[in-house]
Parts: structure tokens; sequence; C-alpha cells
């Protein structure tokens, strides 16, 4: 089958994105496809799966910020002569953030009828939005910390935010952006003279803040395939918490997988997982992230519809506990998106 995967994009996660693309393409590759990757900021170009295009490292810091421009018709134009030239069978996007995982480019694909892997438009425009997927979350009992949204009118306004916070959620609190990835622009305040930097540090990324309760915690990953929970995945870094530089240096955070969790505990956490998944449509695979508290309770953070797939990433990891090679895991998620199983979106 041919295979066109789409990496790299225009997203501070671009370099992961590019390390995803790689991996994929030789995991296809292993499988039997014929493959070819395509990053749409670098149109006319193609590549097959043995050359590399991420550069040797990740890097330790967040690349700086890239703000969501337009789209630029070059772009889309670049997109649609990959899909001409190379008339794939399917599409397996791997673009971490921004338009690759936003359901823009889900929603293009729709538009061309190509099939293509992983969730679509409607549940990656939800999952992108946090306060979105909150509200979805709540709905259907998935459990999440309080929160509040801080509108774009307030984003200047750390007084009426510092107080909000007081009111409602306490201090520690967390503020991130609505639709962030990889911990950029998210700052944990302890006090109220920590708000006014985190709004800025926000609003470089976009115009409006989630403020949710501190969660103490242990950081667990759930990937769900094909509707289905795999094994779970701890997340320990070494010092602080997981935030890039923790995420990308190697050898500051253990994983642990299957996470040392009591049955009870590991299953209940699957089955939010599940919902979770379930709730926001989504088809093929993706990732939900927890943080699990001392007593059992947990809240979800976040799904992430096209979760990081580099060797070392943790949705190949837990496909690794539970006996399935990434080549494997590669093939069920091509058979999702050929299955016909409708998306909600
Ligand atoms: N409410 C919270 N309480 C405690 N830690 C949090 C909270 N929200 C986020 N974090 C920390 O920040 C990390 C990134 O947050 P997350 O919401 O998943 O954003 P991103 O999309 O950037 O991954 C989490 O893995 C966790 O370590
Ligand atoms: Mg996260």
């Amino acid at each position: 089958m041919k295979v066109l995967v789409l990496c790299g994009g225009e997203s501070a996660e671009r370099i992961v994105s590019l390390a995803s693309g790689d991996s994929v393409a030789l995991w296809l590759a292993e499988a039997g496809h014929d493959v070819w990757k395509y990053d749409p900021e670098a149109a006319g170009k193609y590549f097959r799966a043995d050359e590399t295009m991420a550069p040797e490292a990740i890097g330790t810091a967040a690349p700086a910020p890239v703000a969501h421009g337009e789209y630029s018709p070059q772009t889309v134009r670049g997109l649609m002569d990959a899909f001409d030239r190379i008339r794939p069978d399917v599409v397996f996007p791997i673009l971490h953030g921004g338009r690759g995982e936003d359901g823009t480019l889900q929603s293009l694909l729709d538009w061309v009828g190509l099939p293509y892997t992983g969730p679509g438009a409607l549940a990656c425009a939800l999952a992108m939005n946090k306060h979105h997927a909150r509200l979805v979350f709540e709905a259907e009992d998935v459990p999440i910390t309080k929160g509040f949204v801080v509108p774009y009118e307030k984003m200047m306004d750390a007084s009426f935010v510092r107080e909000k916070i007081q009111k409602t959620v306490g201090f520690p609190a967390v503020i991130k952006p609505l639709n962030g990835g990889s911990t950029v622009g998210l700052t944990k305040v302890f006090s109220a003279n920590e708000v006014a930097p985190a709004l800025t540090a926000v609003s470089v990324l976009g115009d409006q803040a989630l403020v949710e309760a501190h969660f103490e915690g242990r950081e667990i990953a759930a990937t769900v395939v094909a509707g289905a929970a795999y094994p779970l995945v701890e997340i320990k870094p070494k010092e602080g918490f997981y935030d890039y530089t923790n995420k990308y240096t190697s050898g500051r955070t253990d994983y642990i997988c299957p996470a040392e969790i009591s049955p009870d505990v590991t299953r209940r956490i699957q089955e939010s997982a599940v919902t979770a998944f379930r709730s926001l449509g989504c088809a093929g695979f993706s990732r939900v992230d927890f943080l699990l508290g001392m007593k059992g309770d947990f809240v979800c953070l976040e799904l992430n519809t096209l979760p990081g797939m580099t060797k070392n990433s943790l949705v190949p990891k837990a496909a690794r506990a539970r006996g399935e090679q990434p080549p494997e895991l590669m093939q069920k998620i091509i058979e999702c998106a050929l299955s016909g199983i409708q998306r909600a979106g």
C-alpha cells in the first residue's frame, strides 16, 4: 500500500514531528508499505522512509513559539501537489500541534476524499481546544480539574485573573494555552505575583488562557488504539515536572510501563481513557494524559490526537508492553483508516 506520511509543519513541535515522521515511515516500510514523507513547510520535497528528516537531536529547550499565521496558498498547493504526485492509498498525518493536529488538515483530507489515519476533523478540533475537550469530558464523567478560561479581553488584566484564582481554584494554579502542546507556554503559579508573567507567556502563543487547579499526582499516559486501552505508562521526571526539557532530553525522565498501579485503578484510568477517546469521536489512535493522586483519584489533562511517535515515545512503549512491535501497531492504525469506520467529524 502506498502511504504518505505528513510530518514537520509549522508548530512549535515541528522538530518532534519530523522525528515522529522518520520513525513512523521506517515502521510502515517494515510492515511492507511503500512509504513517502512530506513536510508541508518544505513544498516540493519528497523523502523516502530511509531518508532522515529530523535533525540529530530534538533539542533540550522549547523552540521559539511559532505564531499561527495563515496557511499560505502555497502550503495548500504543495499538499495538493503531493497528493497528486504520490497518489497515496492512505495518508498518515503525524504533525503535532498547529493546523496539522487541529482538524484543518483533516478537513482538507476529507475534502479531497483521501483516507487518513488517526482521528478526524471534529475530534482533532475538540481535542486541540482544551476548554471544549474539558466540557465534553465533564459531560461524560471523565474526571478533570477545576478550571476556567481567561477570555481574550481579560488577558492583560492580571488582577482580574488573580482574584478569580483566589475565589475559585486557589493557588497553586496552572496557567496554560488553550491549544498548547509539549508544555510550551505553561506555567505553574504559586502566588499572585506570578500571574502576570504567566499570562504573557500564554499570549505569545494564543489569545486565551486556561487556568486549572494544580493537581498533585503521578503522570500517567493512556494509549487507546482502535477503541481499546493499552498498558499505562508512568512518566517519572527525575527533577521538576514533565516540561519540554524533561520530555526531550535523554535520561531526564524514567518511563515505567506497565505503570505500577493497582489493577483496579489501572482499569478505571483505562476506562476513562476509552470514554475520553469515544466522547471526542476519535478514531485510530490517541493518547490520553492523566494525573493520578495518592488516594487513587485521578484527573484527565488532555487527549492528544496525534501523539509523539518517535522510537522513544509513549505510544510505541505501550504497544511493546503488550507484545506488539511498532510495525504491527502501524498496520493496525492503517487498517482502522481503511476500515471505513465512520468518524464523528
Ligand atoms: N492542573 C495541573 N496540575 C498539575 N500539573 C499540571 C496541570 N496541568 C498540566 N500540568 C503539568 O504540565 C504538563 C503539560 O500539561 P498539558 O495540559 O498536558 O499540556 P501540553 O498540551 O502542553 O502537554 C503535564 O504533563 C503536567 O506535568
Ligand atoms: Mg500533555
